[in-house]
């Protein structure tokens, strides 16, 4: 099977790393790619946003199966050019991608769906962003209702910080706190058929302790020792088969990945958000455990022939990634630097611990840092502890000028198991 993917971070370069293990997938392609990927796959360049530029290039290439990995091309509809073109394609439609794309979309389809979620009022003016402040109380809950590449949430004490976000996003959602861990469970579906991921905990927050601003996520961990064993099948029951019926009888149905955001809660389970793509980093350590090849399970989502699928067989290792970041992120990233020590990990880490490259790229001989995230440390082990053990020793390798890392990702988790 000839493979196209889509995007160019470090979920994607995890994607290109499973299917370049697949030995039913022939070639394998990635546009725009990034320095890493480049070892697995081969790059092409193309506007990832650009619809008619992806199905053309997919056809070029005589690409059997498109995955498309972020959620800006899902939300500009870029799936569907590709099937436009009869090429199968993983990832929804640009209509089912408003899932993730609007805040306000996915909690109407929860409401239909009867999905538990917080409490939450759509604002569009200062009048309505008052009330909705004052009926919740602290902490407040203030989400952009567009993309904001998971920084357009803030939750804090303080109201002057709420009223400020709230009136500089043109419509917002506002909403009840909901305490407890957070969970990420992934799901492929082919609009009809479920299939559930293991979840696995992600780190939003830049700082050590779960401190400083929100970002994209500075890691995470696979599985979840302390979750109880009946979560997905609870999930799958309350949130994820629900939510993909209901987009289904709303003539929108959904295929690809669901992503589904819950906290744990005092009172249950609760959907904190949805996303309809690969969460990074959750994505390098539930692929890192998945035994089944990638391609097969990815196709069928993409051809409605979930429910003919084998169960997925799972490792029993676990999976920590550290994502170390550049200087300054996530306000204004430095970029340009260079990365050293990556071929001191290949030579003394691997099969067990590897770099997947998030924003970086060739310049010169170098790989420099080209984004925010810049690379995402992955290891296996026989539980959590080896398996950090194994990624931080790999991170002290990287040299990065200025770089961040949170030094505590599964910390608690294995403290625990
Ligand atoms: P989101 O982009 O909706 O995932 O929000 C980013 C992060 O903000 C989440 O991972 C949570 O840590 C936090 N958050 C979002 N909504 C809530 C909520 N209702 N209660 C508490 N924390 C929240
Ligand atoms: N890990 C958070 C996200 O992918 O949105």
């Amino acid at each position: 099977m000839k493979v196209l993917v889509i995007g160019g971070g470090a979920r994607e370069h995890a994607l290109c790393r499973s299917l370049s293990l697949d030995p039913d997938v022939t070639a394998l392609y990635c546009a725009p790619g990034n320095a890493g990927i480049a070892e697995v796959a081969e790059l092409r360049a193309v506007d990832a946003l650009d619809g008619a530029a992806v199905a053309a290039l997919a056809t070029e290439l005589g690409a059997e199966l498109v995955i498309v990995g972020p959620e800006a091309p899902l939300v500009a509809g870029v799936a569907d050019a590709v099937r436009a073109a009869g090429i199968p394609c993983f990832g929804p439609s640009g209509e089912a991608a408003q899932l993730e794309g609007s805040k306000a979309f996915a909690k109407d389809v929860m409401a239909g769906a009867g999905v538990p979620t917080a409490r939450s009022y759509v604002c569009t003016t200062p009048e309505e962003v008052e009330e909705a402040l004052d009926a919740f109380g602290a902490p407040y809950v203030v989400k952009d209702d567009g993309l904001a590449a998971g920084k357009g949430v803030v939750v804090t004490d303080d109201l002057e910080a709420a009223r400020a976000h709230a009136n500089a996003c043109d419509r917002v959602v506002i909403e009840e706190f909901l305490d407890g861990p957070e969970v990420s469970l992934f799901a492929i579906t082919d609009g009809t058929t479920v299939v559930p991921l293991q979840p696995a905990q992600d780190f939003k927050r830049a700082l050590d302790g779960d401190e400083g601003p929100n970002t994209g996520g500075m890691g995470a961990y696979s599985p979840l020792p302390w979750a109880d064993p009946k979560l997905v099948e609870e999930v799958m029951e309350t949130v994820l088969q629900p939510t993909v019926d209901e987009l289904r009888r709303r003539g929108t149905p959904f295929s690809g990945l669901l992503y589904a955001g819950l906290a744990i809660t005092s009172r249950g389970v609760r959907v904190i958000e949805f996303n309809a793509r690969f969460g990074d980093p959750e994505t390098q350590v539930v692929l890192a455990r998945l035994k089944t090849p990638l391609a097969g399970v990815l196709l069928a989502s993409a051809n409605g022939t979930l429910a003919d699928l084998e169960p997925l067989r799972w490792s029993e290792n676990a999976a920590v990634t550290v994502v170390v970041a550049s200087h300054n992120y996530p306000d204004t990233p430095r970029t340009g630097d260079p990365i050293t020590g990556l071929d001191e990990v290949a030579a003394q880490d691997a099969p067990h611990a590897y770099v997947l490259h998030a924003g970086t790229r060739h310049e010169g001989g170098a790989v420099v840092s080209a984004g925010g995230r810049v690379l995402s440390v992955t290891a296996i082990g026989s539980g959590l502890t080896e398996a950090r053990e194994r990624a931080y020793a790999a991170v002290a390798r990287i040299g990065l000028d200025g770089s961040q890392h949170r030094t505590d990702i599964a910390a608690k988790a294995a403290a625990e198991a």
